[in-house]
């Protein structure tokens, strides 16, 4: 499977009009919250992406009836808050983060134990952001020496609130203290060094409960109940970011990207390629869901290196490899800093989108929390790897835009764990792209 290699053809046109998959960080929750819900949750727009599916797989592994999906619709049966039934066997979350992390938390209030485990890549992974504060709240969770999964979670302990206050920037950690928070008779608070996404605030005042926020503290209430509802999953504008990115740095780019999720604390992206000049329009906004929507028109247009100001870093944290090429491809000197994080992502992606980029003539200078990229004009062709990093294998798809070569990248199986039609929506644009098993 992992043999997948993509080659891209330079060309010079991006244009049309897309509906980019269901955003992956909603759609996940939308599974989880559904799961412990009373009553039934209709989501539509999911995402059918290999993370996702996983934490689907999971919770129909503790019993939870779910059908679907089914062109993006997915129905489950609430079981409540205490109606997860112990899986017969571990539970492997495939590629996924988002799942291990969040689920650690949810897992640690049942009273079954059980065990999570990951492929390579996840099993590389820190996973002590959220064991330890877990803990704290009186979770009894085993990991590897190194605090990287498989994690073995030991049901039933009586767990505490606990005020947490966040080391790092992290939406999976606060998350995950959020889910075992409901767990508990007492609130439970989480105090955000810098904002960052708020889906689950935002999606569990759907399913009716009371999170109260002021100044970056966040606190929930243990045992309030979930009521079931229906969702509407928005475009996830992570997804999108690959063809704003290749929009901006065609030749001839005009791309509208339609019901995208307008979060504010996921819009980084578009504030960082504005600050770099790029021609981004807006249209039609409005609340799907509990959640901003609109539509992207983005044109061609020449930019300029920025320093890109750290507190943006947390509203774009997955954007980076495609903002790496948008880099790349201004006038000028771009300079990331505040970015620690994104050595610990699926990749490396400081590393190996250095190590890329350096494959095809760029000159870059990674640092500990960051980078330093120097704009090129046109990006020579040639062999690069994604080292099995989904977003990583989708940003050099677009560095064709801008090459006088092909660009072969290897390693690109796990574009399905986010984007399964990536092929075919870059294709229909007019990407020349094509794929060798
Ligand atoms: C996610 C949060 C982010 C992000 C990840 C998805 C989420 O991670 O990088 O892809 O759904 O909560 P961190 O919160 O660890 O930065």
């Amino acid at each position: 499977m992992n043999a997948i290699q993509f080659t891209v053809e330079p060309s010079e046109e991006l244009q049309g009009n897309l509906r980019v998959p269901g955003d992956k960080s909603i759609s996940h929750r939308a599974i989880m919250l559904g799961a412990i819900a009373e009553g039934v949750t209709e989501v539509t727009g999911f995402l059918a992406g290999a993370d996702t599916l996983a934490t689907l797989a999971a919770f129909q592994a503790m019993a939870v009836p779910i059908q679907g999906p089914q062109a993006g619709k997915v129905v489950i049966q609430g079981v409540g808050l205490q109606g997860l039934k112990a899986p017969t066997v571990p539970l492997d979350l495939g590629n996924s983060g988002t799942s291990m992390r969040l689920m650690a938390g949810l897992m640690a209030g049942q009273k079954f134990s059980v065990e999570m485990t990951g492929d390579a890549s996840l099993s590389r992974r820190p996973m002590k952001r959220v064991t330890e504060p877990l803990a704290a709240m009186g979770a009894d969770i085993q990991s590897s020496a190194q605090g990287t999964p498989p994690l073995r979670i030991r049901g039933n302990p009586p767990l505490k609130g606990i005020e947490y206050q966040m080391p790092m920037a992290s939406a999976q950690v606060k998350s995950a203290l959020l889910l075992a928070g409901l767990y508990t008779h007492a609130t439970t608070c989480i105090v955000e060094p810098a904002p960052t996404r708020d889906h689950t605030e935002r999606m569990l005042r759907g399913f009716g409960c009371e999170v109260k926020e002021e100044a970056g503290k966040i606190c929930l209430r243990g045992g309030q109940r979930l009521q079931g509802h229906a969702i509407d999953v928005p475009a996830d504008i992570s997804s999108a970011a690959f063809f704003i990115v290749g929009a901006c740095i065609a030749q001839r780019g005009k791309v509208r990207l339609q019901h995208v999720g307008m979060n504010p604390t996921r819009t980084g992206i578009l504030a960082i390629l504005r600050q770099m000049g790029a021609d981004i329009r807006v249209y039609q906004e409005r609340q799907v869901s509990g959640e901003p929507v609109a539509d992207i028109e983005v044109c061609s247009s020449q930019l300029h290196g920025i320093e890109i100001p750290p507190a943006l870093v947390p509203l774009a944290i997955d954007e980076f490899p495609a903002l790496f090429i948008a880099a790349a491809c201004a006038q000028g000197t771009t300079i990331l800093t505040g970015a620690e994080e994104l050595r610990v992502k699926e990749s490396d992606r400081i590393q190996v989108m250095a190590e890329g980029l350096t494959q095809l003539g760029v000159v870059t200078q990674p640092t500990t929390d960051g980078i330093i990229i120097e704009g090129i004009q046109r990006f020579g062709g040639g062999k690069v790897h994604s080292h099995g990093d989904h977003r990583v294998a989708m940003a050099f798809s677009m560095a064709a835009l801008r090459a006088q070569g092909s660009i072969l990248i290897e390693d690109c199986a796990n574009v399905a764990t986010s984007f399964p039609n990536f092929v075919a929506l870059a294709q229909q644009v007019g990407l020349k792209l094509s794929v060798q098993q």
